[in-house]
Order: C-alpha cells, then structure tokens, then sequence
C-alpha cells in the first residue's frame, strides 16, 4: 500500500551523496516511490521533493507548488515528477528569498538562486522534455536539484544573519497580513 515516509534529516550521509540516473523501463519500485513522494509533499505541506530526502539516492525530484501554511505565496500546479534532471542554462541574475526544508525542520534561510532555469529531465516514459521555469517555481527545482547533487539550502547562505526560526518566520507572515 502507498503510504508517506519518513524524511530523511540533516546529517544523513545519504543527503550528502550523489544520487545515481535513473534508467527506463521504470521499475514499479520507482513508479510507487514517485507516488509515495507525492503524497508526503502534500502531508508535510511542501512544495517539492527530492528522493535521497526519502533514502533513495536517485535522479528524481517533485515540483509541487501550492499555497500551503508554510508557502502562503506558492503558485498552484500539478504536482510533476522530473527524472534525471539537469539545468541547461540560466538567468544571469539572482534573487534572493526565504526557503525551507523538510529535512532542516524548524529553520528558513534566505537563499540567492537564478530568476529563471532553462532544465532538461524525462518523463516517466523516458520522454525527453526542456522547459523553461521561472521564479518561485525555479526557487523549488534548484532547491531539489541540490538535493541530487549532495547540496542543502543551507550551503548556499552567505552569512548567518540570512537564517531564521520558522517559528519567527510564521510571525512575520501573520503580521505581514
Ligand atoms: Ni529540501
């Protein structure tokens, strides 16, 4: 039966890894894995996944966006499974904003990531597919892209002035409001 699982937390080795490509035929273990990574998106309220936050050192990440507690501001999509991603190109320039992470619970960081990421990845029928995506939703794809490449969002902070509690970060939301 599919069932959420738990998340891998900082300190694991295995977010530190490399994760391996993924091959086609897509095994039913992998098939069952997407969906399972899907349904613990949604019960933890994120945005995005990547499958070595689930043990799996594998190519394969969930883009997820919607407005959620922890993402008052995310955009509605379809959940998307992307499998041996990569990035192509980029904005030249940078924005920075607030993210969190379900493997570094309790913090948010404000992280400098490009405005927009031109990616490659297949489908789950090995269908080679290039998009362009932009802002928020390429906030998500480079934060679960690191996750692949043994990266936290934490790596990226340029000082410790840029880190925050989520307990601190949910006020501001309220009173934002
Ligand atoms: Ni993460």
């Amino acid at each position: 039966m599919l069932e959420t699982k738990p998340i891998l937390q900082l300190g694991n080795p295995i977010l530190r890894k490399s994760a391996a490509p993924i091959e086609f035929p897509l095994l039913t273990e992998k098939r069952e894995l997407i969906e399972e990574m899907i349904l613990t998106t949604d019960a933890m309220k994120g945005v995005g996944l990547a499958a070595p936050q689930l043990g799996v050192s594998s190519q394969l990440l969930i883009l997820a966006s919607r407005p959620n507690k922890r993402y008052p501001h995310a955009p509605l999509m379809e959940p998307k499974a992307l499998l041996n991603p990569k990035i192509m190109l980029t904005s030249q320039d940078t924005v920075k904003d607030w993210e969190g992470c379900l493997s570094v619970p309790g913090l948010r960081g404000l992280v400098p990531r490009k405005r927009w990421v031109e990616v490659s990845y297949q489908d789950l029928e090995g269908q080679e597919i290039q998009e362009r995506l932009h802002d928020f939703v390429a906030r998500i794809f480079q934060h679960e892209y690191d996750h692949l490449i043994g990266k936290i969002f934490l790596d990226h902070l340029e000082s410790t002035l840029d880190l925050m509690t989520e307990q601190e970060f949910q006020q501001r939301i309220q009173n934002a409001n």
